[in-house]
């Protein structure tokens, strides 16, 4: 038998792998996800699966590439030229990476990329399989890879696959300019766990789920067809004994010396970046700039250390990018620059892991000041570190890590001004005071390291793999459907517990427009004359006597806070008590109501229920969720409940809901056949509340507590009809 393994996937392995004649050499990759995930994918049997680097067209190199990493734990997915033109420095770097960083004006919403974009998330696809067994987990890294997800799900439809997005997730209004953002969400969701580094990412994201491919969601439950799938804030850590450790081994303090040598003794401030535009270079060079300027006495004393990684250097933005530092860098150096002293160290090259740790000792003050950035490892790098707890961290507001790290100077990197300063407070910060926020940040990276965040990931998708188990409904086969009649035709007393709206009539848009018509009168006066038929809504008592009062069911209306049995009188259940509270929640709904055109309120004996179903999509769903939890806030505690239902919020007492009165009804009449249909989230109660051999229907897509699904209302009453010519 095979042990189950964790297959992780990125467009890019942790490793370079870069051709020199005929010899190959193997570098470590820069960039966050690489540094991040290098230190842990090779427990046990697990393998990663990426592209090595290169361009590789020789069968004879390709086998030796494999042969390589093979070593490494690290399988290839070789990419051609034309792959790396149009799939990785085309659609991934620029549609993608600028629409997702809020660089508007330099999306190329050309559709000549899409294709291949398709044709190498495929290739990915294709080359997992061959590693996949039932069983394992499959974890899929960044933007590059958006389509695999339901791409592998498609291959293998019960596997648990984890999704991670590193780069930030666009708001709707971003997101919603992409031609292929319908693909794209559709190829995400193919995942059962969606992680992003900050809640604004996963609220964008479950906002373009909702708003762009029509799925509905509770809280950051996305519910499909045929599954439920979950995205959640999950920001990524580092290795932080690593990088503790890595600041004071020997190598990194020979090379804080030797660069000393060079550098002179004057302070550091820390700049490095992979060359993006994204990174905020320029705002940051200008603003050293204008602290220069400003603060004549850092003259001489203060230098930058400018470390600018090279990537992407194919894309003509990041050309002109390099154009832009190098002449920046040019004009302050020949500006301020002194024989005795450089105001700008300038290395445009990547380093070894020593090298950074050298860095990170030296440098007083780190100025990490994106434009917008996912998380920033540097940030967390910097910190962990400062053994000493000294230093200063200058941290851009737009980076995923200021969410964790506000104990940061802060900063907004389009306010130069605000930049200046900031650099300045961090020059004069008293040591007392750098150790006080070091610490916190410290404590924090330490304890959300990159351990604690693969572990919280690999428990969250499990736990969504179980909810989605014991969530799932088989759909009513026919073979179901026998064993339901046969168990049918020989219970000695039978018990139909049927839901009105959306169950057995189709929703309309004025809730007194469902009336029922002929079919369904003949069927529910069919059904009654051999089997106790309940009727349990959520519908007011009035209406229900109005259309079902002459048939010899039970009817339970308001969720149970009204009752009749067959041929008695309503009766109003004892624990629900109408009095004080209405006026008070009133005013509540009808603030929304002001707020929200096309909904309504409606009051029945024992409830307010909140109408939004012909609100404008996305702006009811904004509104249910700060009504609900206004009402939840406000009457909560005092034994009510709030209850979500289909383009409806209901207010009642707590000890009211359909699952008591399905209850109710199943001790009353002892019954050894039930059978439950219903189809939102008010039935879940019933179905719940039932014993486990009653047959619980749930009706149309989405997971449930029912055992079984039917498709809509037609298979409903079609149902219903066979169990009368019983
Ligand atoms: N890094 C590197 N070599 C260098 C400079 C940086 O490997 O010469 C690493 C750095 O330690 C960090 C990563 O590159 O782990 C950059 O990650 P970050 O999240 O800050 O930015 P990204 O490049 O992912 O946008
Ligand atoms: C960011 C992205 C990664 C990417 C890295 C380096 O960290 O989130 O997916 O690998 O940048 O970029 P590159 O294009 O060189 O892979």
């Amino acid at each position: 038998m095979p042990t189950h393994k964790t297959i992780i996937v990125s467009n890019r392995l942790p490793v370079r792998i870069e051709k020199d004649g005929d010899k190959l050499t193997y570098k470590s990759s820069e960039g966050g996800l690489a540094t991040a995930l290098g230190s842990i994918y090779k427990d046990g049997d697990n393998i990663w699966v990426g592209w090595p680097g290169a361009a590789f067209e020789s069968d004879a190199l390709k086998a030796e590439v494999t042969e390589g990493l093979k070593k490494e734990s690290m399988r290839p997915v070789f990419l051609t030229e034309e792959d790396l033109e149009k799939y990785y420095l085309g659609f991934s770097n620029q549609t993608l990476w600028p629409a997702f960083h809020y660089f508007l004006q330099y999306i190329d919403y050309g559709s000549e990329n899409w294709d291949s974009y398709v044709e190498v998330n495929q290739k990915f696809a294709d080359a997992i399989a061959q590693y996949t067994n039932n069983g394992d987990t499959l974890w899929v890294h960044d933007y590059q890879l958006l389509l695999l997800p339901a791409m592998l799900r498609k291959k293998f439809p019960d596997i648990s696959i984890g999704f991670f997005q590193h780069i930030p997730f666009p708001s709707y209004e971003v997101f919603r300019t992409l031609p292929r953002r319908r693909e794209l969400l559709e190829g995400m969701l193919g995942a059962d766990y969606l992680g992003f580094h900050t809640y604004d990412d996963m609220r964008h994201f479950l906002s373009s789920a909702h708003r762009l491919a029509g799925y509905p969601y509770s809280g950051n439950r996305i519910i499909l067809e045929n599954r439920t799938v979950v995205a959640d804030p999950l920001p990524m850590g580092i290795d932080y004994e690593k990088y503790e450790e890595n600041a004071s081994h020997p190598e990194a303090v020979e090379r804080e010396n030797r660069y000393r040598k060079s550098l002179g003794s004057q302070r550091l401030i820390l700049s490095m970046d992979r060359l993006d535009y994204s990174k905020g270079i320029p705002r940051r060079l200008r603003a050293f700039d204008a602290l220069l300027e400003r603060y004549p006495e850092y003259r001489e004393k203060v230098s930058l250390l400018l470390v600018v990684v090279p990537s992407r250097d194919q894309v003509p933005n990041y050309q002109s990018l390099k154009e832009q530092v190098d002449e920046l860098v040019g004009k302050i150096n020949s500006k301020y620059g002194r024989m005795s002293w450089v105001p700008i160290h300038y290395f445009y090259r990547s380093y070894p892991f020593r090298a950074l740790g050298a860095f990170y000792r030296m440098c007083d003050v780190a100025a990490i000041t994106p434009v917008r950035d996912g998380m920033n490892l540097v940030a967390k790098e910097y910190i962990a570190s400062r053994k000493n707890q000294d230093g200063v961290l200058i941290l851009s507001e737009m980076a995923g890590a200021a969410k964790e790290l506000s104990d940061a100077i802060l900063v907004n990197p389009n306010d130069k001004n605000q930049l200046v300063e900031a650099m300045h407070r961090a020059l004069t910060m008293p040591k007392e005071e750098q150790k006080l926020h070091m610490s916190i940040m410290q404590e924090t990276v330490r304890k959300y390291n990159i351990y604690n965040w693969v572990k919280l990931f690999f428990d969250n998708l499990k736990a969504v793999k179980k909810m989605q188990t014991t969530m799932s409904t088989t759909p009513l086969t026919a073979e179901g459907q026998n064993e339901l009649i046969s168990k049918y035709k020989s219970a000695a007393r039978r018990l139909l517990l049927l839901d009105y709206d959306g169950t057995l009539v189709n929703f309309k848009n004025d809730p007194l427009a469902c009336a029922p018509d002929d079919e369904l009168m003949d069927i529910i006066r069919g059904l009654s004359t051999h089997n106790d038929v309940v009727i349990i809504s959520g519908r007011n008592h009035e209406i229900l006597d109005e259309w079902l009062g002459s048939l010899s069911v039970h009817l339970v209306a308001e969720h149970g806070v009204w009752s009749r049995t067959a041929g008695e009188e309503w009766k109003m259940n004892s624990a629900a008590n109408a009095q004080t509270w209405h006026n008070e929640a009133r005013e509540i709904m009808d603030f929304y109501v002001d707020r929200t055109p096309g909904t309504f309120i409606e009051k029945k004996s024992n409830s307010l229920v909140w109408h939004y179903r012909k609100a404008e999509k996305g702006l009811g769903e904004m509104r249910k969720s700060e009504l609900t939890s206004h009402l939840k806030h406000m009457l909560g505690e005092r034994g009510f409940q709030v209850m979500d239902g289909d383009h409806v919020v209901e207010l009642k007492p707590e000890s009211v809901n359909k699952g008591r009165a399905a209850e109710k009804w199943q001790e009353t009449t002892n019954a050894d056949f039930t059978l439950c249909l219903g189809d939102d989230t008010t039935d879940e109660d019933m179905f719940s509340a039932l014993p486990e051999n009653a047959f619980t229907v749930k009706v149309g897509p989405g997971s449930s507590h029912a055992r079984f699904a039917v498709e809509n209302v037609k298979a409903v009453r079609k149902l219903l009809s066979e169990l009368i010519d019983v």
